[in-house]
């Protein structure tokens, strides 16, 4: 497939692939890299810096001195907004370039990287600056002759790994808040997309951010990221991912207890009631099933449509799913890119085979897209029954599974059957439903006759297996701060 005839950004270019620490990229301690793929053609794009334990030992090294000593630990809270400001305003200024790298790496379409990741992460920046200088302690009315106060302090380095299916979009959620609040960054980009993480880095270097207040580890999960995890001058993990790694990276920190959160998978209902409109629950249906190429924690995975609309709700969604327009990411047109690497592309299509072995009719879709590159045909699953495993497991992938519901109650019951708690939906006209369900889901987010709505100042996150903590909002404020108590006597009587 050639991209280069079909935009003009299609081959950005590659400015940074190594290891930033302090205001260096350098190459990594041993010698070694690894090569990032254009999942949309298998080729190689570059190969980009490896680091192991002992290139995250000195990226610690850096950050600890940059939080305890330098400028960064001196700077008034307000300054610290303002480059979080300058950040966002080089982001902008460079949008075109981060747009096709972003592309580029990870498979997703162009418009997609112009019109959603980009401007939720400069969205993302501005909010957290905002933030810098109004994040207060209390005084607090003790017993006795005392004074008593709060302060709420940075935590000191923070260790963030992140993975591929919003690049982007997962630095401004992890760097925002805890640059705000004055913290040192250690991050850990994913081994399939670590391009436009560095060149943020880059960005940050040329907004002022001071050498050592973020540094960036490429390289894999058990090497690189473990040993962040495990080591003990990191004072806490923020950690997107599965839910699988989640437990060995909790396994890992508890030798230094770290303060830990964690943003994992979903099983997500979205659940579609007779009385929707029904043009808005497809539509909404589809984008927050196929959106990313199905490659979001917070999918409609699990959607249930009322018996009475069952079928005329299939029909318009088979119709839809056939405009779909699946090919070359730089294409304007594109809706659905490649998945991100040849093991997230086996994996769905082990998913859609265990459907059909399992039992569910696949009525749209099921193959692989050409013969080059990593394209899933849009896939819908009919007659799904919930103990299936394409209704219990995250497939992350464009395979929609729709299982029947008849009341109220029952589908309540049934979505919350399940291990995970990130997000739902209900499309209803029914005011008392919507707000019952709200209040009866066990999930962190519940979207009513919308999906996928993210704001910097929503929070967002998971009860159950979805996660520890919430971030953005001012929730996510609290990710990054420890709580001190200043007690003072007064002596005065
Ligand atoms: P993963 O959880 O293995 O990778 C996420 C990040 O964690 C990457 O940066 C990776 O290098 C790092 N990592 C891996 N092992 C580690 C370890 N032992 N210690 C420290 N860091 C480690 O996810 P992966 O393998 O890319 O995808 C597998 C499945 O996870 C997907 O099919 C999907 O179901 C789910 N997933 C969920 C995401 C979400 O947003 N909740 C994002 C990515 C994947
Ligand atoms: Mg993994």
């Amino acid at each position: 497939m050639s991209t280069t005839e079909l935009s003009p950004f299609s081959a950005p270019e590659i400015r940074q692939t190594g290891i930033l620490i302090g205001d260096e990229f350098r190459p990594s301690v041993s010698g070694k890299t690894f090569s990032t793929v254009n999942p949309a053609t298998e080729d190689v794009i570059c190969e980009v810096a490896e680091g192991d334990a002992a290139d995250v030992d000195l990226a610690v090294r850096a950050a600890r001195m940059a939080f305890e000593s330098g400028p960064w630990s001196r700077m008034d809270a307000r300054d610290r907004g303002r480059l979080l400001n300058r950040l966002a305003d080089l982001l902008e200024k460079n949008f075109d370039e981060l747009a096709a790298l972003e592309t580029l790496d990870n498979g997703k379409p162009i418009s997609d990287s112009r019109a959603a990741d980009l401007p939720l992460v400069i969205d993302c920046f501005r909010y957290y600056a905002g933030w810098a200088d109004k994040i207060h302690g209390n005084t607090i009315p003790i017993r006795g002759d005392y004074f008593c106060y709060t302060r709420r302090e940075p935590i000191g380095v923070c260790g963030q790994i992140i993975p591929w299916n919003f690049p982007m979009l997962m630095v401004a959620w992890k760097w925002g808040p805890a640059l705000a609040t004055g913290n040192t960054i250690v991050m850990k980009p994913a081994e399939q997309t670590p391009l436009t993480c560095l060149r943020m880095a880059e960005l940050a270097l040329e907004a002022g951010f001071p050498p050592g207040v973020i540094n960036v580890v490429p390289g894999y999960g058990p090497t690189a990221g473990a040993a962040l995890v495990r080591h003990p001058q990191v004072d806490k993990i923020a950690f997107t991912g599965e839910g699988l790694t989640a437990k060995i990276i909790m396994r890992d920190a508890a030798e230094t207890l770290k303060r830990l959160t964690f943003e994992l998978g979903g099983k997500s209902p979205n659940i579609v009631f007779a009385d929707a409109d029904l043009d808005a629950a497809v539509a909404g249906a589809e984008f927050g099933l196929f959106f990313n190429q199905g490659q979001c924690c917070c999918a409609g995975s699990r959607l249930f449509v009322e018996d009475s609309v069952h079928d005329e709700f299939v029909e318009r969604m088979i119709a839809r799913i056939r405009d779909r327009r699946v090919g070359n990411p730089f294409d304007q047109d594109t809706r659905q890119g490649p998945q991100v690497d040849q093991a997230q592309f086996d994996r769905i299509l082990r998913y859609i085979d265990r459907g059909r072995a399992q039992g569910a009719e696949c009525v749209a879709g099921g193959r692989r897209v050409g013969d080059r590159g990593y394209f899933v045909e849009p896939t819908v699953f009919t007659d799904v029954t919930d103990e299936m495993d394409i209704a219990r497991e995250e497939i992350f992938g464009p395979v929609m599974s729709i299982l029947k519901f008849s009341d109220l109650n029952e589908v309540s019951r049934r979505a919350n059957n399940t291990a995970y708690g990130l997000a739902a939906a209900v499309w209803t006209r029914d005011v008392s439903k919507a707000h019952v369900l709200s209040r009866d889901l066990r999930a962190g987010t519940v979207w009513v006759n919308c999906y996928d709505v993210f704001d910097a100042a929503a929070p967002f996150g998971g009860f159950k297996m979805s996660g520890i903590g919430r971030e953005l909002g001012e929730a996510g404020l609290a990710n990054y701060t420890e709580l001190k108590t200043v007690t003072m006597a007064l002596n005065s009587r």
